[in-house]
């Protein structure tokens, strides 16, 4: 059994939970960690984290809720040390907070810069032996939040360099690669940036820019309201129709439903954290990674219509939107009461927050190829392949398991 000690901070989020989730799984081999600390903002039930059940060959877990990075470094010490058993043998430190404040996006990459900031001088001034950082990056920073993309795909990590001044100052990763730059300066540990085009999870709480919350809870009212679905049986439909009959299209235009992308499940991004922090000679030294399931990329033409059979729609390509027909979180804001009506009451209140009007936008705005090459992961030796569609799939179950849709 080794002595590593990993704390996940954004436990409560889309990476975060998949990370705790992976290391409780004790992934790639029972005894990879001793123990785990879970750090969260918003409080979690931990009887409804849906995280693996205590085991003898998993390593232990500590859930500390309420921690808000905002705050200064010394305080958030202070805290860890108080609530962290073995805050002095933290040896990895997963980092996916994110918090978006609004329109002024270069007050957002400094609100977030001085988060990171405080992470690593707090757990810095607790423990010695630190070995390894990783902090999620995304396509984001390939300037992909330009009208019609900035750099032509397959996405590849030097590109990064390359991104304009008036761009980069809007993005918060090169102000995470400095702060990371400056702070292993002369240290034991290292670090490197992953980098996810859509992430593909669960959480329990809800989340900011959950993207198959989004269009889960979507699917999941418009196939209730279509007469389809489990809890149909006994319902109030009038105009129940018969399963698969029912077409649903794609949410954005043509393009947005044939351009390339390359989706990665949260799994699969916490399996690789957990081996590049296993690694730090080939993974180290601040090196970004592009990651995704598949090599190949795919789009949303492949993926739109297993998505909707899911949940016994038939998905269909993009159609020319009337003015009143509504978007995917207008239709969910209008119908959520179904949830509650039902018992879920998690549902009836949340799901995706800030992030829900970029998400309702991503078929018409994402129109443009945005691949990422995979080149420089499978180097580095990280050889886990999966179908995209499975981490969606998994994610629905997820949360119909919790109670996030009918
Ligand atoms: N979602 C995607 O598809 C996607 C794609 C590419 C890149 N990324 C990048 O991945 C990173 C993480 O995003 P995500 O999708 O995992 O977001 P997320 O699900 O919203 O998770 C963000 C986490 O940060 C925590 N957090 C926010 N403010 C905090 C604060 N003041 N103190 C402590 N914790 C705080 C949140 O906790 P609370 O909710 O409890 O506050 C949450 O656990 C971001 O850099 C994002 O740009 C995401």
């Amino acid at each position: 059994m080794s002595e590593n000690h990993a704390i996940v901070f954004g436990a409560s989020g889309l990476i975060g939970w998949a990370m705790v989730d992976q290391l409780l799984a004790a992934y790639p081999a029972p005894g990879t960690f001793a123990s785990v600390t879970a750090v969260a903002n918003r409080p979690i039930d931990l009887a409804e984290a849906h995280w693996p059940e205590p085991a003898a060959d998993r390593p232990g877990l500590r859930l500390v809720s309420g921690v808000d990075l905002r705050g200064d470094a010394g305080a958030l010490a202070d805290s860890l040390r108080q609530q962290v058993p073995n805050a002095d043998k933290i040896t990895h430190i997963f980092y996916f907070v994110f918090t978006s404040v609004g329109h002024d996006l270069e007050e957002e990459v400094a609100v977030n810069k001085k988060m990171l900031e405080n992470v690593v001088d707090a757990v810095s001034s607790l423990t010695q032996n630190l070995k390894f950082v990783v902090f999620p990056g995304g396509t984001r920073g390939y300037g992909i939040y330009v009208p019609g993309g900035t750099f032509s795909a397959p996405l590849t990590e030097d590109m990064v360099n390359n991104l304009p001044a008036d761009y980069a100052k809007t993005v918060a990763y090169p102000q995470f690669r400095k702060v990371l730059t400056d702070a292993c300066k002369g240290k034991s540990w290292t670090w490197c940036e992953i980098c996810p085009d859509a992430i593909i999870g669960f959480t329990p709480n809800g989340s900011q820019f959950s993207l198959a919350l989004h269009w889960a809870q979507y699917l999941s009212l418009y196939a209730y309201n279509h007469g389809i679905g489990p809890r149909i049986q006994g319902g109030q439909n009038s105009d129940k129709k018969e399963a698969a009959t029912v077409e649903v299209p794609f949410p954005g235009v043509s393009a947005g439903y044939e351009s390339l992308c390359s989706p990665v499940a949260a799994s699969t991004m916490a399996r690789f954290a957990i081996y590049a922090g296993q690694n730090p000679e080939r993974c180290g030294d601040g090196r970004l990674f592009n990651i995704a399931d598949a090599d190949a990329p795919t789009k949303m033409h492949d993926l739109w219509p297993r998505l909707a059979a899911w949940f016994g729609l038939v998905g269909t390509g993009p159609e020319t939107r009337s003015e009143t027909e509504l978007l995917p979180s207008e239709y969910v804001e209008r119908y959520q009461g179904v949830f509650g009506e039902h018992g879920l009451d998690k549902a009836a209140k949340g799901g995706v927050g800030a992030g829900r009007k970029q998400l309702d936008s991503v078929g018409s705005w994402l129109t443009f190829d945005r691949q990422l090459s995979l080149e420089r992961l499978r180097e580095a030796g990280f050889e886990e392949r999966r179908d995209p569609i499975e981490g969606w799939l998994d994610a629905f179950e997820m949360f119909r398991k919790a109670g996030l849709i009918l």
